[in-house]
């Protein structure tokens, strides 16, 4: 019974781990926090306990380019989906060109659909892409679901 039971539960975790879509996997154990002394570990950690996801609170990762914003999100994922989770990972350039072609097919409400499902959504690479007034309309209410 204990066999079948693990089994299950790591099929289930590598369902969820394809589903997530995420780029690449790095957990918080690749993460050096004495190179990049300017983010608080505990909160990170704290972050971590997944406490934000029961709470529906947001997580804004600030930076300049390579300091680790991806990194962190990967593993806040990661740690989500240990946990039991749905998560799921895009970047705000894909989310963009999905809005337009969905627009484009009358299928806009797909898309809220599918992003507003997953207790926790990475989008990365938010402030290098602008979004034009359907994606941000788009964005804004998949996160006010
Ligand atoms: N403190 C760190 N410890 C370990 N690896 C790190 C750290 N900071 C960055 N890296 C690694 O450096 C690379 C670049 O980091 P990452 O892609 O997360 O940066 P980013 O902030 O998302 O950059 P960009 O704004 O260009 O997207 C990755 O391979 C990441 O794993
Ligand atoms: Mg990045």
């Amino acid at each position: 019974m204990s066999q079948e039971i693990e089994q299950k539960e790591k099929l289930a975790l590598e369902k969820r781990l394809k589903k997530a879509k995420l780029p690449y996997i790095k957990s918080i154990h690749d993460f050096d926090f004495s190179f990049q002394p300017s983010i608080d570990e505990r909160r990170v950690k704290e972050v971590l306990s997944g406490r934000y996801i029961h709470n529906g609170d947001n997580i804004l990762l600030l930076g300049p380019p390579g300091v680790g914003k991806t990194h962190l999100a990967i593993s806040m994922a990661f740690e989500a989906i240990t946990q039991g989770h749905q998560a799921l990972f895009i970047t705000a350039n894909e989310f963009i060109s999905e809005c337009q072609k969905a627009e484009k097919q009358g299928i806009i409400q797909r898309i809220i659909k599918r992003y507003s499902r997953p207790e926790l959504l990475i989008m990365d690479e938010i402030g290098y892409f602008s979004f034009d007034e359907l994606s941000a309309h788009t964005l804004f209410q998949i996160v006010s679901r």
